[in-house]
Protein backbone atom coordinates (compact mmCIF):
# COMPACT_ATOMS: atom_id res chain seq x y z
CA UNK A 1 0.00 0.00 0.00
CA UNK A 2 1.26 3.40 -0.48
CA UNK A 3 1.75 6.28 1.43
CA UNK A 4 -1.14 8.39 1.15
CA UNK A 5 -3.50 5.45 1.05
CA UNK A 6 -1.98 4.70 4.29
CA UNK A 7 -2.69 7.75 5.86
CA UNK A 8 -6.43 8.26 4.66
CA UNK A 9 -6.98 4.64 6.12
CA UNK A 10 -5.16 5.24 9.31
CA UNK A 11 -7.30 8.38 10.03
CA UNK A 12 -9.27 8.63 12.84
CA UNK A 13 -10.71 11.76 14.66
CA UNK A 14 -8.26 13.07 17.72
CA UNK A 15 -9.44 15.14 20.31
CA UNK A 16 -6.52 14.46 23.04
CA UNK A 17 -4.03 16.23 22.21
CA UNK A 18 -0.22 16.72 23.38
CA UNK A 19 0.81 19.89 25.60
CA UNK A 20 2.98 20.64 22.52
CA UNK A 21 2.46 23.16 20.07
CA UNK A 22 2.52 22.74 16.59
CA UNK A 23 5.81 24.47 14.85
CA UNK A 24 5.37 27.48 12.58
CA UNK A 25 7.26 25.54 9.82
CA UNK A 26 4.51 22.76 10.18
CA UNK A 27 1.66 25.14 9.92
CA UNK A 28 2.95 26.91 6.95
CA UNK A 29 3.57 22.93 5.21
CA UNK A 30 0.06 22.24 6.12
CA UNK A 31 -1.52 25.63 4.76
CA UNK A 32 0.28 25.46 2.12
CA UNK A 33 -1.71 22.01 1.16
CA UNK A 34 -4.75 23.49 2.07
CA UNK A 35 -4.57 26.57 -0.40
CA UNK A 36 -4.06 23.75 -3.43
CA UNK A 37 -7.53 21.98 -2.72
CA UNK A 38 -9.47 22.14 -5.58
CA UNK A 39 -11.71 25.12 -5.93
CA UNK A 40 -14.58 26.12 -7.81
CA UNK A 41 -13.84 28.05 -10.71
CA UNK A 42 -9.97 28.35 -9.03
CA UNK A 43 -12.41 31.49 -6.91
CA UNK A 44 -11.28 29.99 -3.76
CA UNK A 45 -14.40 30.92 -1.82
CA UNK A 46 -13.27 30.50 1.44
CA UNK A 47 -11.43 31.72 3.97
CA UNK A 48 -9.65 30.61 7.25
CA UNK A 49 -9.09 32.17 10.29
CA UNK A 50 -6.47 30.65 12.26
CA UNK A 51 -7.88 31.03 16.19
CA UNK A 52 -4.33 31.98 18.43
CA UNK A 53 -6.23 33.66 21.21
CA UNK A 54 -7.57 32.21 24.51
CA UNK A 55 -10.38 33.82 25.21
CA UNK A 56 -11.60 33.00 21.90
CA UNK A 57 -11.17 29.31 22.38
CA UNK A 58 -12.58 29.02 25.70
CA UNK A 59 -15.76 31.14 24.14
CA UNK A 60 -15.70 27.67 21.21
CA UNK A 61 -15.59 25.30 23.87
CA UNK A 62 -18.73 26.62 25.24
CA UNK A 63 -20.87 27.57 22.17
CA UNK A 64 -19.73 24.57 19.65
CA UNK A 65 -22.46 22.46 22.39
CA UNK A 66 -19.69 22.40 25.31
CA UNK A 67 -16.98 20.12 24.03
CA UNK A 68 -14.16 21.40 26.25
CA UNK A 69 -11.33 19.54 24.27
CA UNK A 70 -11.60 22.48 21.95
CA UNK A 71 -10.08 24.77 24.14
CA UNK A 72 -7.18 22.25 24.11
CA UNK A 73 -6.53 21.91 20.74
CA UNK A 74 -2.86 23.51 20.36
CA UNK A 75 -4.55 24.35 16.92
CA UNK A 76 -7.00 25.94 15.24
CA UNK A 77 -8.76 26.63 12.28
CA UNK A 78 -12.21 28.19 11.21
CA UNK A 79 -13.19 27.74 7.70
CA UNK A 80 -15.64 29.69 5.83
CA UNK A 81 -18.02 29.75 3.22
CA UNK A 82 -16.72 32.89 1.82
CA UNK A 83 -18.38 34.97 -1.01
CA UNK A 84 -17.64 37.94 0.79
CA UNK A 85 -14.31 39.06 -0.82
CA UNK A 86 -15.53 38.58 -4.49
CA UNK A 87 -18.77 40.80 -3.45
CA UNK A 88 -16.62 43.46 -2.24
CA UNK A 89 -14.30 42.96 -5.58
CA UNK A 90 -17.34 43.14 -7.69
CA UNK A 91 -18.27 46.36 -5.82
CA UNK A 92 -14.85 47.67 -6.01
CA UNK A 93 -14.69 46.90 -9.83
CA UNK A 94 -17.99 48.61 -10.42
CA UNK A 95 -19.41 45.04 -11.59
CA UNK A 96 -22.95 46.53 -11.08
CA UNK A 97 -22.71 49.13 -13.46
CA UNK A 98 -21.07 47.09 -15.82
CA UNK A 99 -23.83 44.31 -15.85
CA UNK A 100 -26.38 47.06 -16.70
CA UNK A 101 -24.40 48.05 -19.64
CA UNK A 102 -23.72 45.03 -20.85
CA UNK A 103 -27.34 43.32 -19.60
CA UNK A 104 -26.37 41.41 -17.36
CA UNK A 105 -28.19 40.32 -14.51
CA UNK A 106 -27.22 42.02 -11.28
CA UNK A 107 -27.51 39.92 -8.08
CA UNK A 108 -25.73 39.58 -5.37
CA UNK A 109 -24.63 36.03 -3.75
CA UNK A 110 -27.83 33.74 -3.30
CA UNK A 111 -28.37 29.61 -2.34
CA UNK A 112 -26.22 28.16 -5.10
CA UNK A 113 -23.01 30.35 -4.62
CA UNK A 114 -23.26 29.54 -0.76
CA UNK A 115 -23.38 25.86 -2.05
CA UNK A 116 -20.03 26.27 -3.99
CA UNK A 117 -18.61 28.22 -1.54
CA UNK A 118 -19.54 25.44 1.38
CA UNK A 119 -18.24 22.86 -1.27
CA UNK A 120 -14.76 25.03 -1.65
CA UNK A 121 -14.25 25.34 2.73
CA UNK A 122 -14.64 21.87 3.49
CA UNK A 123 -13.02 20.12 0.33
CA UNK A 124 -9.74 22.43 1.97
CA UNK A 125 -10.56 21.38 5.38
CA UNK A 126 -10.25 17.94 4.58
CA UNK A 127 -6.95 18.55 2.85
CA UNK A 128 -6.14 20.22 5.87
CA UNK A 129 -6.80 17.22 7.27
CA UNK A 130 -4.84 15.06 5.51
CA UNK A 131 -2.04 17.13 5.42
CA UNK A 132 -1.57 17.53 9.05
CA UNK A 133 -2.07 13.85 9.39
CA UNK A 134 1.06 13.01 6.81
CA UNK A 135 2.52 15.24 9.56
CA UNK A 136 1.99 13.11 12.75
CA UNK A 137 -0.75 15.52 13.90
CA UNK A 138 -4.08 14.43 14.64
CA UNK A 139 -7.25 16.62 14.20
CA UNK A 140 -11.30 16.58 14.82
CA UNK A 141 -13.59 18.68 12.93
CA UNK A 142 -16.34 20.51 15.39
CA UNK A 143 -19.27 21.16 12.81
CA UNK A 144 -21.24 22.54 16.16
CA UNK A 145 -19.57 25.75 15.14
CA UNK A 146 -22.44 25.98 12.39
CA UNK A 147 -24.79 27.03 15.59
CA UNK A 148 -24.75 29.93 17.77
CA UNK A 149 -24.60 32.26 14.67
CA UNK A 150 -25.39 35.46 16.21
CA UNK A 151 -22.48 34.61 18.83
CA UNK A 152 -19.89 33.57 16.07
CA UNK A 153 -20.39 36.51 13.91
CA UNK A 154 -20.16 38.85 16.54
CA UNK A 155 -16.74 36.93 17.87
CA UNK A 156 -15.56 36.96 14.40
CA UNK A 157 -16.47 39.85 12.81
CA UNK A 158 -18.25 37.51 10.22
CA UNK A 159 -19.89 39.72 7.33
CA UNK A 160 -22.58 38.91 5.55
CA UNK A 161 -21.61 36.80 2.34
CA UNK A 162 -20.01 34.42 4.72
CA UNK A 163 -20.57 31.26 6.88
CA UNK A 164 -18.39 29.17 9.56
CA UNK A 165 -18.47 25.62 8.18
CA UNK A 166 -15.93 23.99 10.12
CA UNK A 167 -13.73 24.40 13.00
CA UNK A 168 -10.79 21.96 12.84
CA UNK A 169 -8.82 21.18 15.93
CA UNK A 170 -5.48 20.02 15.37
CA UNK A 171 -2.83 18.68 17.36
CA UNK A 172 -0.48 16.40 18.27
CA UNK A 173 -1.73 12.96 19.22
CA UNK A 174 -0.89 11.37 22.79
CA UNK A 175 -0.05 7.65 23.38
CA UNK A 176 -3.44 6.75 23.39
CA UNK A 177 -4.51 8.37 20.76
CA UNK A 178 -1.72 6.76 18.76
CA UNK A 179 -2.63 3.19 19.36
CA UNK A 180 -6.56 3.44 18.63
CA UNK A 181 -7.62 1.82 15.64
CA UNK A 182 -9.59 3.66 12.87
CA UNK A 183 -13.50 3.52 13.61
CA UNK A 184 -15.85 1.26 11.92
CA UNK A 185 -17.53 2.31 9.19
CA UNK A 186 -20.97 1.29 7.09
CA UNK A 187 -20.51 -1.66 4.77
CA UNK A 188 -19.67 -0.32 0.35
CA UNK A 189 -23.11 -2.04 -0.54
CA UNK A 190 -25.02 0.59 1.21
CA UNK A 191 -23.16 3.54 0.47
CA UNK A 192 -22.02 2.95 -2.94
CA UNK A 193 -24.85 2.50 -5.94
CA UNK A 194 -24.43 2.25 -9.44
CA UNK A 195 -25.85 4.11 -11.99
CA UNK A 196 -28.70 4.77 -9.79
CA UNK A 197 -30.18 5.43 -6.20
CA UNK A 198 -31.54 2.20 -4.25
CA UNK A 199 -33.51 2.77 -1.27
CA UNK A 200 -32.68 -0.09 1.46
CA UNK A 201 -34.90 -2.48 2.83
CA UNK A 202 -35.70 -3.53 6.17
CA UNK A 203 -33.60 -6.70 5.65
CA UNK A 204 -30.57 -4.24 4.31
CA UNK A 205 -31.03 -2.22 6.80
CA UNK A 206 -30.72 -5.20 9.64
CA UNK A 207 -27.56 -5.89 7.87
CA UNK A 208 -26.19 -2.55 7.76
CA UNK A 209 -26.98 -2.35 11.84
CA UNK A 210 -25.81 -5.61 12.82
CA UNK A 211 -22.69 -4.70 14.48
CA UNK A 212 -23.85 -1.89 15.59
CA UNK A 213 -27.04 -3.42 17.14
CA UNK A 214 -25.46 -6.08 18.53
CA UNK A 215 -22.61 -3.24 20.35
CA UNK A 216 -25.50 -1.05 21.87
CA UNK A 217 -28.08 -3.33 23.13
CA UNK A 218 -25.53 -6.17 24.37
CA UNK A 219 -28.45 -9.02 23.93
CA UNK A 220 -30.94 -6.94 25.76
CA UNK A 221 -34.30 -5.80 24.29
CA UNK A 222 -34.02 -1.94 25.19
CA UNK A 223 -31.79 0.70 25.92
CA UNK A 224 -33.50 3.19 28.34
CA UNK A 225 -36.97 2.99 26.24
CA UNK A 226 -34.62 2.33 22.56
CA UNK A 227 -35.38 -0.81 20.60
CA UNK A 228 -33.38 -0.32 18.04
CA UNK A 229 -30.26 1.42 16.65
CA UNK A 230 -32.26 4.30 14.53
CA UNK A 231 -34.60 5.16 17.77
CA UNK A 232 -31.03 5.41 20.11
CA UNK A 233 -29.25 7.50 16.77
CA UNK A 234 -32.69 10.04 17.05
CA UNK A 235 -32.70 10.77 20.71
CA UNK A 236 -28.66 11.17 20.41
CA UNK A 237 -28.30 12.90 17.37
CA UNK A 238 -31.56 14.40 15.64
CA UNK A 239 -33.73 15.13 18.13
CA UNK A 240 -30.73 16.13 20.35
CA UNK A 241 -30.55 20.00 21.79
CA UNK A 242 -27.49 20.77 20.04
CA UNK A 243 -29.37 19.62 16.34
CA UNK A 244 -32.26 22.01 17.06
CA UNK A 245 -29.84 24.90 17.28
CA UNK A 246 -27.82 23.80 14.63
CA UNK A 247 -31.20 24.38 12.48
CA UNK A 248 -32.10 26.97 14.29
CA UNK A 249 -28.67 28.87 13.71
CA UNK A 250 -28.45 27.67 10.02
CA UNK A 251 -32.32 29.04 9.01
CA UNK A 252 -30.44 32.45 10.70
CA UNK A 253 -27.53 32.52 8.24
CA UNK A 254 -29.32 31.33 5.32
CA UNK A 255 -31.46 34.05 5.76
CA UNK A 256 -28.62 36.53 4.57
CA UNK A 257 -27.58 34.44 1.27
CA UNK A 258 -31.50 34.35 0.65
CA UNK A 259 -33.24 37.69 1.74
CA UNK A 260 -32.12 41.07 -0.55
C1 LIG B 1 -19.01 17.67 9.45
C2 LIG B 1 -18.44 17.01 10.68
C3 LIG B 1 -18.74 17.53 11.93
C4 LIG B 1 -18.20 16.94 13.08
N1 LIG B 1 -18.43 17.53 14.30
C5 LIG B 1 -17.86 16.99 15.39
C6 LIG B 1 -18.01 17.64 16.66
O1 LIG B 1 -18.65 18.67 16.80
N2 LIG B 1 -17.41 17.07 17.73
C7 LIG B 1 -16.67 15.91 17.62
O2 LIG B 1 -16.13 15.47 18.64
N3 LIG B 1 -16.50 15.29 16.43
C8 LIG B 1 -17.07 15.81 15.34
N4 LIG B 1 -16.87 15.21 14.11
C9 LIG B 1 -16.05 13.99 14.00
C10 LIG B 1 -16.94 12.78 13.80
O3 LIG B 1 -17.59 12.47 15.00
C11 LIG B 1 -16.07 11.62 13.31
O4 LIG B 1 -15.54 11.95 12.06
C12 LIG B 1 -16.90 10.33 13.21
O5 LIG B 1 -17.32 9.90 14.47
C13 LIG B 1 -16.08 9.21 12.56
O6 LIG B 1 -14.93 8.98 13.32
P1 LIG B 1 -13.47 9.13 12.69
O7 LIG B 1 -13.30 10.52 12.15
O8 LIG B 1 -12.54 8.85 13.84
O9 LIG B 1 -13.34 8.11 11.61
C14 LIG B 1 -17.39 15.79 12.96
C15 LIG B 1 -17.10 15.28 11.69
C16 LIG B 1 -17.60 15.88 10.57
C17 LIG B 1 -17.24 15.33 9.21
Amino acid sequence: MNQTLETILKRKSVRDYRDAPVPPDIRAQVLEATLRAPTAGNLMLYSIIEVTDRNIKNTLAKTCDDQPFIARAPWLLLFLADYQRWADYFELCGAGEFARRQGLPRRSPAEGDLMLACCDALIAAQTAVLAAESLGLGSCYIGDVMENYEEHRALFDLPRYTFPIALLCIGYPTEAQVKRGPTDRFAQEFIVFENRYRRLDALEFGRMFQVEHSRAFKNQPEVNGAASVGELIYRRKFAAGFALELNRSVRAILKNWTED
